[in-house]
């Protein structure tokens, strides 16, 4: 087997990755300036009606989820390309799929007042109460729709050459050597990249299920599916989903570390394990988000509460320890992309912290609804998974700016970042609701600072992107 990078990219792929990055900065930026938005709202700084704020919440989370996935794809389809040989015309198929869903998205919710949340909990799309009429809940679900086939192919582009390189998903797992004595497993990439294809593809199928039986519920309102089991099949694809997205993200994390320190990364039995392990574990850990929800199985719930405690840990652990080593006393020389990756695997572990504690059912019951958890998804995606994206970005290496730009760069994206995840994790302690367009006047304040935070976040992220855009053609050619 292969355990060192030996096939190049080609012109068309390295275009085709700065695309999916170019649009990866612009969505991001757009969904931040609605981010603050809606903090800035919170805090009374400015008024918006309540639909725009419920619009604007759909359009955020919605297209959020989507980026990080795109910018994780981006990072995924590079570096695996080193090892085996991916379609391209796939690859750029997802980004235009991707493009042409988001615009359908923007318009049935902006236009048409879509405001279902990205969870678009059924029977909600097709009981608008006239907020929305029907055919915006089409397009918004079908723009979803559009947007899951289009990763599903790309998985399988994975799946279909990975396999051609290994033989089977075990062994691109790396099991002859976690339970044999194979001296040579697969490079962390390869581990990383099949687990991701295996997770997202059940959970794609299982969201482009609901989302047909709720496209078909909004034209015959008499087929119907149970609301419950359809909440459970919803947070099953958006818990993995969203989940695939660090994971496909750190795959930069084990690509550029050992190239800035010049030591290799190496699975070891417990890297193997661990990320065998959170193959299962990731998709047994969802009914963690059904807690609140009566109607579910107690045994369900306890089983959600007890692997939530476990499911992403092993990854982490030997993700964040495997970073510490190999930079410990390695000489590296930080440059923007080693900073970005550094805090993108510190905000991912910062962020879990919180994410365990809501997992855990006598505290879920009286923080679920609270902004704790915009506190700490916020957290592992925004310093954690986008970071590492922005690290990739960085690492493109087309900005000729300054190393004094770079640092204010990033350090106001931090210490923004910090600052907004820190309000919401606050208010949520707080007890202050999440999902409210209107505050009490002593909610205020935290809003205010996160609404200040966020802006420093959009400087921020405005200078790390920026870069790129600007010298657009040059960063096609590189690299
Ligand atoms: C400048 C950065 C950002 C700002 C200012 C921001 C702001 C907000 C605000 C104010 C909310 C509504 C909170 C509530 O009252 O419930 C929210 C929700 C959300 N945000 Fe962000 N956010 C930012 C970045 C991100 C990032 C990077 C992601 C993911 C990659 C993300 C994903 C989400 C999701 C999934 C929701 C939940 C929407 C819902 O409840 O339906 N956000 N954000």
């Amino acid at each position: 087997m292969v355990t060192h990078p030996d096939l190049v990219p080609t012109l068309g792929a390295r275009r085709a990755v700065i695309a999916y990055l170019a649009v990866f900065g612009a969505v991001l930026l757009l969904m931040m300036a609605l981010g603050l938005l809606m903090r800035l709202n919170q805090g009374a700084l400015v008024t918006l009606p309540p639909e725009i704020f419920y619009q604007s919440m759909t359009v955020h989370g919605t297209g959020m989820v989507g980026v990080a996935s795109i910018g994780g794809a981006a990072v995924l389809w590079y570096f695996l390309g080193r090892y085996v040989r991916l379609t391209t015309w796939v690859f750029v198929l997802n980004l235009l799929t991707f493009t042409v869903g988001a615009a359908m998205i923007l318009f049935a919710d902006f236009v048409g007042g879509f405001a279902a949340a990205w969870t678009f909990l059924f029977p909600l799309p097709a009981k608008a109460g006239g907020q929305w009429e029907q055919w915006a809940a089409m397009v918004h679900l079908g723009g979803l729709l559009l947007i899951g086939t289009g990763f599903l192919l790309f998985h399988l582009d994975t799946a279909r050459a990975i396999l051609g390189r290994y033989g089977s998903l075990t062994r691109a797992l790396g099991w002859p050597s976690l339970f044999g004595n194979d001296p040579e497993p697969p490079p962390p990439t390869i581990v990383a990249s099949t687990m991701v294809l295996i997770v997202n593809t059940m959970g794609l199928v299982f969201g482009a299920s609901v989302l047909v039986i709720s496209l078909i519920n909004l034209v015959v309102p008499q087929f119907t599916i149970d609301a419950l089991i359809a909440k459970n099949m919803i947070y099953f694809f958006g818990h993995v989903f969203i989940n695939a997205t660090i994971y496909m993200a750190v795959i930069v994390v084990y690509e550029l570390l050992p190239e800035y320190t010049g030591r290799p990364w190496k699975p070891n039995r417990p890297f193997l394990a661990a990320w065998t392990l959170s193959t299962v574990l990731v998709m047994v850990a969802y009914p963690h988000h059904l807690l609140m929800d009566f109607g579910m199985p107690h045994w369900l719930l306890i089983l959600g509460q007890i692997v939530s405690y476990v499911s992403g840990l092993p990854i982490l652990v030997v993700t964040a320890f495997g970073a510490l080593m190999i930079v410990y006393r390695s000489g590296l020389r930080w440059d923007l992309a080693a900073g970005l990756l550094f805090i993108g695997v510190f905000g991912w572990a910062a962020g879990v912290v919180p994410a365990i504690i809501d997992a855990t059912i006598i505290v879920n019951s009286v923080m679920h609804n609270t902004l704790w958890v915009p506190g700490h998804f916020h957290t592992y995606l925004l310093l954690g998974q986008v970071a590492m994206v922005l690290g990739f970005v960085a690492w493109t290496g087309k900005t000729r700016a300054s190393q004094l730009f770079n640092a204010l760069a990033f350090w106001i994206f931090v210490a923004g970042g910090i600052g907004l995840t820190q309000s919401f994790l606050y208010a949520g302690r707080l007890g202050i609701p999440r999902r409210f367009a209107e505050y009490l006047p002593e909610w205020i304040g935290q809003a205010r600072i996160g609404a200040f935070s966020a802006a420093l976040v959009v400087i921020g992220t405005v200078m790390l992107v920026g870069p790129l855009f600007i010298r657009l053609n040059r960063a096609m050619a590189v690299r």
